[in-house]
Parts: structure tokens; sequence; C-alpha cells
């Protein structure tokens, strides 16, 4: 256990609140202060001016003993006072900006304490680790009780794999539950968006939900292009997590050959495959901009980052996972044509700054190798002996539209251990 003091939401009031009516005090004083020198001297304090109006007036009075002792007294008065006022005036100053930081702290410190439960120190250099795993949400069923109801007898360990699938992807949905069923995953659903595929799934004995019309948001479902039915992905997702439940949401045109839930660390709120092909796109690199005119200073160091698929992706239910999921689905809603992926990067990778406020949500890439791309695939891969005997633990055929025909290729290649069953495709696609 690590040390530091328990302060409790309760005890960070209460000292907020001394600290606040102390500060108004002040404040309440010096404004007093303010307000009668103001009246005294509306042409402000005699500071400066002081000495010269002293010379002259000692002069003139300097007979009168009586007047001048009374004169000296009231001149001591005077510059005593405008000190203290000045004093006051400054201290106004420091405790309003005091004041103005308790208050802008306050919410940030108390969401904290709310979301992390104690604070601690620091600990010695070397030994401290920043939180990454937020804790899972409350599960609520009454979101959706027959969801809730069929996800029983589906997941294994509060976790499944979840694909939206319409007629349109008949054919890779039968490559995708074959290969899931031959690997013996039992934990996934398919999320029916129309009736046929609906009946589909149950004539093979494929896990089904499907959406009832007055479920909602998903008359796009059935007529949807690819894009509306991005948008609808990440509300009905949204419906899982506060379920209590991860999920590995799961495009269709993938190939399973392991158990992905073998592979993953389930400590960041989404862990995602990568559109990278080698170590510096997949994990980042630092790419150097090169602008000669600069001269001296020409070269700018910029953070890069091959996308995460939003395609697949394991995410646990958190408030930051449901808060990326609202904000990729408004502003699905919102910028018709937004691509998702770009959206849900954009969510994910942007920091806070002037006029938005960024999400905090822990990230983690999928190895690109276990959980490979097509590119990585059909460009190195195939063509290198030894990462040809690697086993991946799935293929996504994202970068190619012959999505069927390159599936069942790396279902020959990987499970029939065809060596040539690759052979025959271009790298990228013949357009
Ligand atoms: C990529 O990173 C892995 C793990 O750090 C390392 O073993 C491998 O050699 C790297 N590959 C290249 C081509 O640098």
């Amino acid at each position: 256990m690590m040390g530091g003091r328990r302060e409790g939401p309760l005890m960070r009031n209460t000292s907020h609140s001394v600290v606040k009516s102390r500060i108004l005090m002040a404040m309440a004083i010096g404004i007093s202060f303010g307000c009668l020198f103001a009246f005294l001297y509306p042409h402000g304090i005699p500071s400066s001016s002081a000495p010269a109006f002293h010379s002259r007036r000692t002069q003139v009075l300097s007979t009168k003993c009586e007047s001048s002792e009374r004169l000296n007294e009231l001149r001591k008065e005077y510059s005593a006072a405008s000190k203290e006022n000045a004093g006051l005036r400054q201290q106004v100053k420091e405790l309003t900006e005091k004041l103005r930081l308790v208050e802008q702290g306050k919410d940030h410190a108390q969401k904290q304490v709310e979301a992390l439960g104690k604070r601690h120190k620091a600990g010695a250099f070397g030994t401290i680790k920043g939180l990454r795993t937020n804790p899972t949400v409350i599960p609520d069923e009454s979101v959706n009780p027959r969801l809730a109801k069929i996800l029983e007898n589906v997941v294994v360990q509060r976790e499944l794999i979840v694909a939206l699938a319409n007629w349109n992807v008949k054919d890779s949905l039968e490559v995708w539950f074959k290969n899931i069923k031959r690997v013996g995953i039992p934990n996934y659903l398919v999320v029916a968006l129309d009736d046929k595929i609906a009946e589909f799934c149950e004539s093979n004995d494929v896990p089904v939900y499907k959406r009832e019309a007055d479920e909602g948001i998903d008359s796009i479902g059935r007529t949807g292009t690819n894009h509306a039915v991005s948008g609808l992905k990440f509300r009905i997702l949204r419906e899982f997590l506060q379920l209590g439940y991860s999920v590995l949401l799961s495009d269709v045109d993938i190939v399973y050959l392991q158990n992905p839930f073998n592979y993953l660390y389930r400590d960041s709120d989404v862990e995602s495959m990568t559109d990278g092909h080698d170590n510096m796109t997949a994990y980042g690199y630092d790419d150097v901009f090169d602008e000669p005119t600069m001269g001296w200073a020409r070269y700018a160091h910029t953070i890069r980052l091959w996308v995460y698929n939003s395609g697949f992706f394991y995410i646990r239910p958190t408030i930051p996972s449901i808060e990326l999921l609202d904000r990729v689905a408004g502003r699905l809603a919102r910028e018709p044509k937004s691509w998702d992926q770009a959206v849900f990067n954009e969510e994910l990778f942007f920091p806070s700054h002037p006029g938005y406020e960024g999400l905090h949500a822990a990230r983690r890439t999928m190895d690109f190798y276990l959980f490979m791309n097509s590119k990585v695939l059909f460009k190195t891969v195939r063509k290198d002996a030894r990462l040809r005997k690697l086993k991946p633990v799935i293929v996504h055929v994202n970068y190619h539209p012959n999505k069927l025909e390159r599936m069942k290729a790396a279902v020959e290649f990987y499970v029939n251990g065809n060596q040539d069953a690759l052979k025959a495709f271009p790298d990228g696609s013949d357009w």
C-alpha cells in the first residue's frame, strides 16, 4: 500500500469553504478601504507629489508650531494609511486570484477524487506508475433487458466478440463465423440489422441479436451505407458497455485463426489493431519535417502514428470508453460526410487545446503481426520466410476490396497449409 494523506470529499469541501470565507472577508475589508480612500482622494493618493506639497506648506506654517505638529501627525497617518491601502489592494488582488484558482481547481480535483478515491505521495524515482486501467461502470440492465438476457448466455468472463451485419455482407459473415467456430470461440454475437441475416445466423446456429423496430435508432441498419451503419455501431456498442461487458468489436472481413481473448492485455480503455505496417507506423515515431528556409531551425519534429482500425478493437466498459463512443456517434450524426475511422482516431488522440476538451482515455496498440491487417500480410509477411511461419490471431482484409477472395486465401494458407494460396494476389488492389 502506498502512504498518503486521506482526504475525503467532505473534508475538501469544509477546508474550501473556510478558505473561501476568509478570502471573502479580506476582500470586503479591502474594498471598504478602497472606497474610503477613493472618497478622500478622488485624484489618487498623494504619494509622489507629497514631498513638494509638504515643503511648501512647511514654509507657510512654520511659524505656527501647533499646526505644524498636527500636520506632521496627519502626514504620518496619510503615509501609513496609504501604504496600508496599497498593501490591501495587493492583498485583495492576490486573494482574488487565489479564489479563482480554488474555484477552478475544485471542479477538477473534485472529479478526480470521485473517480480515483484517494491521493498518494509520489514515491521514489523509477518506482511510480500512472493509473491506466479505469474502473468499470456498474452494470445497468434497465438499458436493454432483452439484450442483457441474451448476453448472459453468450459472454465468457464478461466479454465477447460483437459484429454488426446486414444481408450485404452475408458471404464474408459466413467465413467469419465458420472460422470462429473452428477455433472454438464461444463468446461471440452477431447484431443483425435485417431479418434475412438474422435468419441466416439462426439457421447456422450463430448467436444473434436482432434489434426490434421500437429499439429505436436503427432504421438506417437495413438500407444503410457502410458509413451510416458505422454511426449506428457506436450507439449499439454503448448498450453492451452499459450492461457492463467488454466488447471486442469486429468487422466481418476478418479471419480468426486463434482465440483473441488469449492475447489481450485489458489494461486500457481501448486496445485496437492498427493500420500500421511496421514498428514505426504501428507504434509511433518522430517524423522530422524539413523547412530549409528556416536555416538553423529547419527541422521540426512531429509525432506520427498510423490510425487505429475502428473495425477491430477491444473496449472496456469504463466512463472514458463510453464517452468515446458518444463523442464519435455525436460527431458522425452532426457531420454526415465524416469517416467513422477518422473521427474515432481524432477523438482518441487529439489533446485538449483552447476551445476543445480532449478525451482522457487510455489506449493500447495491438501487436501488428498477431492482429494482422492485409497490407502486412500481402506486402511483407507472405514474402518473408521467417514471418510466414508466424501464426496470427486474426487477419483483417481491410486494405483490399476483394475481401472474400483474400479471406479464403488466408484460410487456405494458415489453416490448410497451402503455401501457394497467397501467391496469385498483387500487393495492393488492381483498382
Ligand atoms: C520491431 O520491434 C520488435 C520489438 O521491439 C523488435 O524485436 C524487432 O526487431 C523490431 N523490428 C524491426 C524491423 O526493427
